[in-house]
């Protein structure tokens, strides 16, 4: 949990925010973040490559909320986007556009003329076909498009396969003798600028072995390219450092630190890194109430909480089997714990928050789901016509909305019992 997440008065509060207040007064579900959690998460990074010329850029598909995005900028952190949105959204968010980096499989024409526009720091290059596209916009638009070749270190990350992408059978960036090809097809064409090399073996990664592989494997491309006479100005490590969301033990950033610097050896390159869970994760909570309690009709059947936040809201559990606490925020020592499964009013067995929690639970039980800061809001989706959380950042004793909910949910209120006008949600 965040160090910041702490029982005062008997109720849970996040920084000097009464989360029970904070849901009587916005509504649930909500997510609700700590900027001082986000504040110290930069920082601790920082300190940790505090040895070595180090760049932090954010993942911001981790969470794209505009204050989130506002704070890193103002920390200095530059960003990892995978979109034109992302790019939008950094905009929007007062980031500097030359402190982006542009990763992914799938550029279209729009995203990279946008980019080449607003002029980012580096296009992470995922195969031949997108670096005779990016080659070809930056002639048209006149420009140099500054580069980076994804490389695929073939580590197994030791994580989900749905998000392990290190390896050959993964669609993501190329193979070393490949990349090699790449640098210099684009060492001879003037439209290219080669600053860097890039690579992202997974998220979640709680184990340094396979981080420090994908970077000795890459150290030895630098070195290579070296010898050609391509000097490359930045390593990029991407993301993918495991936080705890249970019982993991966590990465240890200043091992990681420590260990690349020494790896790196005499070189000179800058490292870049591309956090995002390690960043937002224990930042956040998802605050849900409940809407019915389901006593098991059986003795094998289990006992349901029927809560308001649902898959569409936070898909992990049901996408990834992903285990999340789940925090009484205005606990009645009076009640006997029992165990109780946390579900969605979504129409699908797979809808669930939580399964066989022991918990005190009452009708008027508001919830906190935990580290839930990142991957969460940002995979919302409306399915099931539903509305979405709104989505608060807390500061000090402060909360401000920065994301209010979206018109439907509202209507939904306001219309009571007549009929349901639905509009289209933004
Ligand atoms: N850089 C690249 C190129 C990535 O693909 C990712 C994440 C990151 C950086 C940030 O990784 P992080 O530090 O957050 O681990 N939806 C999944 C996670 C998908 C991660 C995709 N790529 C989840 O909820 O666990």
């Amino acid at each position: 949990h965040s160090p910041y997440l702490s029982e005062v008065d008997g109720h849970l509060w996040l920084e000097r925010v009464d989360l029970l207040g904070l849901a009587d007064a916005v509504g649930t579900p909500a997510y609700v973040y700590s900027k001082a959690h986000i504040t110290d998460a930069i920082e601790a990074l920082n300190e940790a490559f505090a040895g070595v010329a180090f760049n932090l850029h954010y993942a911001v598909k981790a969470n794209s909320n505009l204050a989130i995005l506002k704070l890193c900028s103002e920390l200095g952190a530059g960003f990892d986007i995978v979109s034109g949105g992302e790019l939008s959204r950094v905009i929007a968010a007062g980031g500097d556009p030359s402190t982006v980096i542009f990763s992914g499989v799938g550029k279209s024409i729009e995203e990279i003329d946008f980019a080449l526009k607003v002029g980012i720091e580096c296009f992470n290059i995922e195969s031949e076909a997108e670096l005779h596209r990016i080659a070809e916009r930056a002639e048209i638009s006149g420009q140099v498009a500054p580069i980076s070749i994804r490389v695929n270190p073939n580590v197994d990350a030791q994580t989900h396969p749905y998000i392990s992408t290190g390896l050959k059978q993964n669609k993501f960036g190329v193979q070393p003798e490949q990349a090699l090809a790449m640098y210099q097809t684009a060492a001879e064409n003037p439209q290219l600028k080669i600053v860097g090399i890039d690579c992202h073996i997974g998220s979640q990664i709680t184990d340094i072995e396979p981080l420090l592989d994908a970077f000795t494997n890459m150290l030895r491309l630098v070195d290579e390219l070296a010898s050609m006479g391509i000097e490359l100005e930045h390593i990029d490590l991407g993301g993918g450092m495991g936080i705890v969301y249970q019982d993991e033990s966590p990465l240890d950033l200043e091992t990681y630190g420590a260990s690349v610097r020494q790896i790196l050896g005499g070189r000179g390159q800058t490292i870049i890194l591309e956090p995002g869970r390690s960043i937002v994760a224990n930042a956040g909570v998802l605050l849900t109430r409940i809407e019915y309690l389901k006593e098991a009709s059986e003795p094998d059947a289990p006992n349901f909480a029927v809560v308001d936040a649902a898959m569409n809201d936070l898909i992990r559990p049901a996408l990834y089997q992903a285990w999340h606490d789940v925090l009484v925020v205005n606990p009645n020592r009076t009640l006997q714990p029992r165990q109780w499964d946390i579900v969605g009013p979504v129409c699908e067995s797979g809808d669930f928050i939580a399964k066989d929690r022991s918990l005190g639970l009452e009708a008027a039980s508001v919830l906190a789901v935990a580290s839930a800061g990142a991957y969460g809001m940002v995979q919302a989706s409306n399915y099931n016509s539903r509305g979405r959380a709104c989505e608060i950042m807390v500061d000090g004793e402060r909360a401000v909305n920065p994301r209010r909910r979206p018109l439907v949910f509202h209507k939904m209120h306001s219309l009571g019992n007549d009929f349901m006008v639905i509009d289209a949600v933004s």
